[in-house]
C-alpha cells in the first residue's frame, strides 16, 4: 500500500473504499507507519501545536432519543439541568483565566437553550474575546444564523454514521436532515466540525470507509472519531465498547486527508484505555477539551456514561508533554483546505 502523496490533486487520485479499509484495519508495523505518516502530515502543515478548548455542558435536556445516549428524551432516570447565563459567564471567566482561547458550549438538543445563548454569546465576545464553539444539535437555520450574527465562530455536528438506515435505526431521525444542518452551518460561515462514532450496531468496515468518504465530501474544518461507549439506561447499555484501534486508525486517516484540520483526541479514548488520549495525539490528533462543567452537573451530563473520564487541565497538560507536543499559543484558525488526495 503506498502512502498518500500530498502533492497529488483529487482529480488525479481518488481514494478507494478498499484502500480505506486496508488502512482502517492496519495492525502492527503497518499501523505504526500510518500513525507516523499522520504525525508527519500534521508537522508539515504546521498543525502540531495542541489546541485547548474549555467545554461547559450547559443543558442535558434533549429532544432526541438516540439509542447510545442516556440524555435521550425518554430516559426518566436522569436528573435534568440547564445552566443560567450568569453561571455560564462565571465559568467562562475561569476558561479565560486559564488562558484557553476557545469556549465550547455543548448541550442536548434543547430549544430552551436558545434564548440563554442569545444572551451569552455576545457577552463571551465582549467580556472575554473568546472563540465560541457550539455543539447543540439540529436546529432551524434561523437559529444557527442568529448565533452566527451574535458572534459564534464554529459548530460541531457529527453525522455519527454515513449509513442512512443505520443512522435512522439509532437516532430515529433522518440522516439527511442532519446533513442539511451541516450544509446550512457551512453556508452561514461557521467553521464546522463533524465525524463519526466507531462501534455502532450494524456498522461494517464498508460503512466506516464510507464515513471517511462522507467527511471528504463535507470538507469540514474539524473532524473527529470517537469509540462507542455503552451507556447506562440506554437500549445499547449491554453492547461492547467500540474498537480502540479502528478509532485510532480512523483518526490517522482523517489527519492524512485533512492535514491542517483540528482533530480532537476525545475523552472516550481515555475511558476505554488509560493513556488513550495520548494514543490519539500519537495518531495525529491536535485538540484536547478540558471540562469546566460544574461538578454537580457533570455526572448528569451522561454523554458517554456516568463514569465517563472527565478531562482536567493537569491531565491535558501531562498528555501533551508525554506526546512531545506544545500547546498552541493563540488560536489562529486553520484554513479549511483539505489537501487533495
Ligand atoms: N459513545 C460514543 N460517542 C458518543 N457520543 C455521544 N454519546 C456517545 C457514546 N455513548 C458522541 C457523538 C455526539 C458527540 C457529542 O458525542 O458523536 O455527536
Amino acid at each position: 500500500m503506498e502512502a498518500y502523496q500530498l502533492t497529488e490533486s483529487r482529480e488525479t487520485r481518488q481514494i478507494s473504499k478498499s484502500e480505506l479499509i486496508q488502512w482502517l484495519t492496519a495492525e502492527g508495523e503497518l499501523q505504526q507507519a500510518l500513525f507516523e505518516q499522520a504525525r508527519q502530515v500534521r508537522r508539515v502543515h504546521g498543525a502540531d501545536a495542541v489546541v485547548l478548548r474549555g467545554v461547559i455542558e450547559i443543558s442535558n435536556y434533549c429532544q432526541k432519543n438516540c439509542d447510545y445516549c442516556a440524555m435521550r428524551a425518554v430516559n426518566k432516570n436522569l436528573d435534568r439541568y440547564r445552566l443560567l447565563p450568569e453561571r455560564i459567564l462565571e465559568i467562562a471567566s475561569q476558561i479565560k483565566e486559564a488562558n484557553i482561547p476557545i469556549i465550547f458550549l455543548q448541550s442536548g438538543q434543547d430549544p430552551q437553550c436558545d434564548s440563554i445563548l442569545e444572551e451569552v454569546i455576545p457577552e463571551l465576545k465582549k467580556q472575554f474575546d473568546l472563540s465560541v464553539l457550539l455543539c447543540l444539535g439540529e436546529k432551524p437555520r434561523e437559529v444557527y444564523q442568529k448565533f452566527a450574527q451574535l458572534g459564534a465562530d464554529s459548530y460541531i455536528l457529527k453525522f455519527e454514521t454515513s449509513a442512512p438506515e443505520v443512522y435512522r435505526q439509532i437516532a430515529h431521525t433522518p440522516l439527511l436532515r442532519r446533513l442539511q444542518c451541516i450544509r446550512s452551518l457551512q453556508e452561514l460561515g461557521y467553521r464546522v466540525g463533524t465525524g463519526n462514532i466507531v462501534g455502532l450496531p450494524n456498522q461494517t468496515l464498508d460503512t466506516l470507509a464510507e464515513d471517511i468518504l462522507l467527511a471528504l465530501e463535507i470538507q469540514p474544518d474539524f473532524v473527529s472519531s470517537s469509540p462507542f461507549i455503552p451507556n447506562q439506561d440506554t437500549p445499547f447499555e449491554k453492547l461492547d465498547f467500540g474498537d480502540l484501534n479502528l478509532t485510532l486508525n480512523t483518526m490517522a486517516i482523517y489527519r492524512i486527508l485533512f492535514p491542517s484540520a483540528l482533530i480532537p483526541s476525545v475523552s472516550a479514548l481515555e475511558k476505554i484505555q488509560k493513556g488513550g488520549q495520548l494514543m490519539g495525539l500519537n495518531a495525529g490528533a491536535n485538540v484536547l477539551t478540558i471540562n469546566f462543567t460544574p461538578s454537580k452537573c457533570r455526572e448528569k451530563y451522561a454523554i458517554y456514561s456516568k463514569q465517563r473520564f472527565v478531562v482536567s487541565l493537569d491531565h491535558a497538560l501531562g498528555t501533551i508533554e508525554q506526546a512531545g507536543l506544545k500547546i498552541a499559543n493563540t488560536f489562529s484558525p486553520h484554513p479549511s483546505v483539505a489537501v487533495p488526495i
